[in-house]
C-alpha cells in the first residue's frame, strides 16, 4: 500500500505541475467508452500498480479539469493539496461523523469548522449546522426545517428570483413542494429578485389559501453572481414571519474578505445559509454546509430516535451530526477545511477569494474597452458575462447567438481554456467564472483575446450581401 501511495501522490502532484500545459476539458463519446470499460466485473484479481496506472491513464483524465487555471466555465474548483491529502487520510481512517460515539474527534473538528463558517457569516452564538454533500443537500435541508417551522403546511409554497439555481427547485420538490407552487419571482435589470414581485406574489397566494414556507436569496446567482437585496428580503421575512434561506454555495465564501463582507450585508439575518467549500474555498468534491441560525431547529426537524442507537445519546453537550440533517453514515468533510486553513492561514484564503473578484472586475474592464466584445452583465464576485457584438456589426440576437455559439465551441475544441454560457432573459451569454487561486491575469486576458480572434473569424464578412 505505501508503494502504491507514493505511486499515486506522484501521479496527482505530476498532474498538478503539468495542468497548465494541458487542456481544461477533455470528453469521450460513450462508445468509446462502452468498448474499454462496459465488461463484467473481473472473477480474479490483477495486480494494484496495472489497476492504478489504468485508472490514471484511461479514466481519471476524461473529465473536465476544473483546476485549470484557464477553467472558467460552470463554477469550477481548485482544490488545495492539504484538502486533497485530508481526504486521502479521511478514507483511510475512515471515522463515520454520524455520531459522538462514533467519531467524537472528527465530529468535534466538525463543530469548529462549521464555528469558523458561522463566524465568517457572522452569525450568533445560537446558530450551528454541518457539512454537507453540496449546496443542492444544504438546501434541503434547510427547506426541511423551514417546512417544519411552519408546521408541515399544505399547499406550501416556496419562492426564489428567476436567476435562482435549479438545485433549489429540486430541493422543494423533494420537501413536498409541488413544482407548479415554486414561485419564480422576477429579477431587476441587474437580475436581483423584485421585492415588489416578491410581496405581490405572498399576498396573492395567502388571499388564495397557500402556505408559504420559504423564501431563498441568491448571494451569487449561478449565472451572474448576483446577490440578491439580502437587507430587504430579512426585512420582509421578519414581518411575515417566513423562512428566508441564503444560497450561498458559490458567493458564501466571499464573506471571508472586507469587500465580501460589505456586499452580503444582511446575510447573517437569514434562517440559514448554505456555501460550498467546494467552490470559493478550495476543496475538493464533496464540502457544502448548511448554517442555520437556531441550530434547534434543525434538530427538530432531523433527529429521530432508534432504539439501535440508543448508545449514542450522550447529551446535549455532544451533538449527533446525524441529528442535523439527511445522512446517518457520513464522511469526515471537516478535515480538509480545518487542513488546507490550518496550512495555509486565513490571510492565504482571503487573498485567493479577493483575488477571483479583482480578475473578475479587470475582465470587466477589458471587455467594456474590446470595440467587439459587448458586456451583458458587470462582475459580480467572480462571475461576468458578456458577448461577441462588434458596434456597427448590425446584426440581430439570433446572428449573434449564432456567432457567440460557434465561438464557444471552438474555444471548447480547440483552445486550452474552457467556459460555459448562459441565457440572460432571452439573449444567449458568454460567461466566465473566476474563482481558481492559480489563475493569472494572462491567463484571462489570452482568453478573452481569444473569443476577439475567434468572433472575428466568425463574423459573416461585412460588405457580403
Ligand atoms: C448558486 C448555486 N447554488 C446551488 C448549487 C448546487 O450546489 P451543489 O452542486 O454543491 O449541490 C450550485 C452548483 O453549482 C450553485 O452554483
Amino acid at each position: 500500500m505505501l508503494d502504491l501511495a507514493r505511486r499515486a501522490a506522484e501521479l496527482v502532484v505530476q498532474r498538478i505541475e503539468n495542468l497548465p500545459d494541458d487542456t481544461a476539458w477533455e470528453g469521450e463519446f460513450k462508445q468509446g467508452l462502452d468498448a474499454q470499460f462496459m465488461q463484467d466485473p473481473p472473477e480474479e484479481g490483477r495486480p494494484a500498480a496495472d489497476v492504478l496506472e489504468w485508472a490514471a491513464r484511461d479514466i481519471l483524465p476524461i473529465a473536465t479539469r476544473l483546476d485549470h487555471p484557464r477553467c472558467f466555465g460552470f463554477i469550477p474548483t481548485s482544490p488545495t493539496w492539504p484538502g486533497v491529502l485530508a481526504d486521502f487520510m479521511a478514507a483511510g481512517y475512515n471515522p463515520n461523523t454520524c455520531t459522538w460515539l462514533a467519531a467524537s474527534g472528527p465530529s468535534h473538528l466538525e463543530l469548529v469548522v462549521v464555528d469558523w463558517l458561522r463566524r465568517w457569516i457572522g452569525y450568533p452564538d445560537s446558530a450551528g449546522g454541518l457539512l454537507t454533500s453540496g449546496g443542492s443537500a444544504a438546501s434541503l435541508d434547510a427547506f426541511v426545517a423551514a417546512r417544519e417551522r411552519a408546521g408541515h403546511p399544505e399547499r406550501a409554497t416556496v419562492y426564489m428570483s428567476d436567476q435562482s439555481h435549479s438545485a433549489q427547485v429540486r430541493a422543494a420538490h423533494i420537501v413536498g413542494v409541488r413544482p407548479e407552487c415554486v414561485r419564480r419571482v422576477p429579477s431587476d435589470g441587474r437580475f436581483r429578485l423584485d421585492m415588489d414581485a416578491l410581496a405581490r406574489a405572498v399576498a396573492d397566494d395567502r388571499a388564495a389559501g397557500f402556505n408559504p414556507i420559504a423564501i431563498c436569496a441568491n448571494a451569487g446567482a449561478g449565472s451572474t453572481g448576483t446577490i440578491d437585496p439580502l437587507e430587504a428580503m430579512a426585512d420582509y421575512c421578519e414581518a411575515e414571519g417566513i423562512w428566508l434561506h441564503v444560497d450561498g454555495a458559490y458567493g458564501g465564501f466571499a464573506a471571508v474578505t472586507e469587500r465580501g463582507k460589505q456586499l452580503l450585508a444582511g446575510i447573517e439575518r437569514a434562517d440559514s445559509v448554505g456555501m460550498d467549500a467546494h467552490k470559493w474555498f478550495f476543496q475538493p468534491y464533496e464540502a457544502g454546509c448548511l448554517l442555520v441560525k437556531d441550530v434547534g431547529r434543525l434538530e427538530n426537524a432531523f433527529a429521530v430516535p432508534h432504539d439501535m442507537l440508543q448508545d449514542t445519546i450522550w447529551g446535549g453537550n455532544h451533538p449527533n451530526v446525524s441529528d442535523r440533517g439527511l445522512q446517518l453514515s457520513r464522511s469526515f468533510r471537516a478535515l480538509k477545511i480545518w487542513m488546507s486553513v490550518q496550512t495555509f492561514g486565513m490571510a492565504a484564503f482571503r487573498r485567493a477569494v479577493s483575488r477571483g473578484m479583482e480578475l473578475a472586475a479587470r475582465a470587466e474592464d477589458f471587455i467594456r474597452n474590446s470595440p467587439n466584445l459587448e458586456l451583458l452583465n458587470p462582475a459580480s464576485l467572480g462571475i461576468v458575462c458578456f458577448r461577441i457584438s462588434p458596434a456597427g456589426a448590425g446584426l440581430d440576437d439570433a446572428a449573434l447567438e449564432g456567432v457567440n455559439r460557434t465561438v464557444l465551441a471552438r474555444v471548447f475544441w480547440e483552445d486550452r481554456a474552457f467556459m460555459s454560457s448562459t441565457r440572460l432573459r432571452q439573449t444567449f451569454a458568454l460567461r466566465l467564472c473566476i474563482v481558481n487561486h492559480t489563475t493569472t491575469w494572462d491567463d484571462v486576458r489570452e482568453t478573452l483575446e481569444t473569443v476577439e480572434r475567434f468572433g472575428a473569424e466568425a463574423l459573416p464578412r461585412m460588405g457580403e450581401s
